[in-house]
């Protein structure tokens, strides 16, 4: 028979779903108030007989990328040594390494910013309100994700969620870049496509995209042209036109070859 503690804790999670709680981090609570009664000095960890083992400060986050996205040969390589990696803090918040979709070696690669909530829980770029909004831009230039042999290939240049969908840190961007350099090596597009400001900061080094936008500029050896990323579209709609202004230069620069 089900005790009265179990209806109780059942109705206190129907009501904290009704004050739109949508996620529960842990298994079990945590009850961060509570002071321990002795703080333990954390001590390096030796290997039998040796020197101490590196801990994470002794490491570069940004050389070790380097040294893994390197080593990868083929996309698959790739995303195996992105979910090897254990130098982002992001990762151990996230549900899922948010890779790509589309078609691998299509002319255009689209580069977001980061997973959201939706991206994290399918693993797939875009597939949130964004995404849609991106789908239904693509598709008005016949370029959309529903093709069989979708004519884009996208990826962020974040993997993992950023925590209530925070803005990426410069060290996060600074340690997955070799990642997105690599990434776009391998996926060997024609055209890049960076859409939002910290697309922008990561393949161009500065923000402003209300000035960058529209404008091929070149990011890692690419021609390359910024956007609005359609999650600013979405809280405002009076942008639409330039983002039409730029699919169909997009469109164009695609035809002259
Ligand atoms: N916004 C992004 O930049 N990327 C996603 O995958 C989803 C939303």
């Amino acid at each position: 028979m089900e005790s009265a503690e179990y209806h109780q804790a059942l109705a206190l999670l129907h009501w904290q779903i009704e004050l739109g709680v949508t996620e529960s981090i842990c298994d079990m609570p945590v009850n961060r108030y509570e002071v321990p009664s002795v703080v333990e000095k954390p001590k390096p960890a030796k290997p039998a007989g040796g020197a101490a083992f590196p801990t994470f400060t002794d490491v570069d986050p940004v050389a070790e990328a380097e040294r893994a996205a390197k080593g990868a040969q083929s996309l698959e390589e790739l995303r195996a040594a992105m979910y090897a990696f254990e130098h982002c803090e992001l990762k151990r918040g996230a549900r899922n390494l948010v890779f790509s979709d589309g078609t691998p070696g299509a002319r255009v690669m689209i580069i977001g910013e980061a997973p959201g909530r939706d991206e994290d829980r399918e693993g797939r770029p875009f597939v949130g309100r964004a995404g849609q909004l991106l789908d239904k831009m693509l598709a008005a230039i016949d370029m959309g994700r529903a093709h069989a042999q979708a004519p884009v290939y996208i990826t962020n240049v974040l993997p993992w969620r950023p925590p209530q969908n925070r803005d990426p840190k410069p060290d996060e961007i600074a340690m997955m870049k070799p990642f997105l350099a690599r990434h776009i090596e391998l996926a060997n597009p024609e055209v890049l496509v960076i859409v939002g400001n910290w697309s922008a900061q990561a393949l161009l080094g500065k923000r402003g995209i209300t000035r960058l936008r529209g404008q091929w500029t070149q990011a890692l050896g690419l021609p390359a042209l910024p956007m609005f990323h359609p999650a600013y579209l979405l809280r405002s709609p009076e942008f639409k036109r330039e983002a039409w202004a730029d699919l169909l230069e997009l469109k164009a620069k695609l035809s002259r070859g």
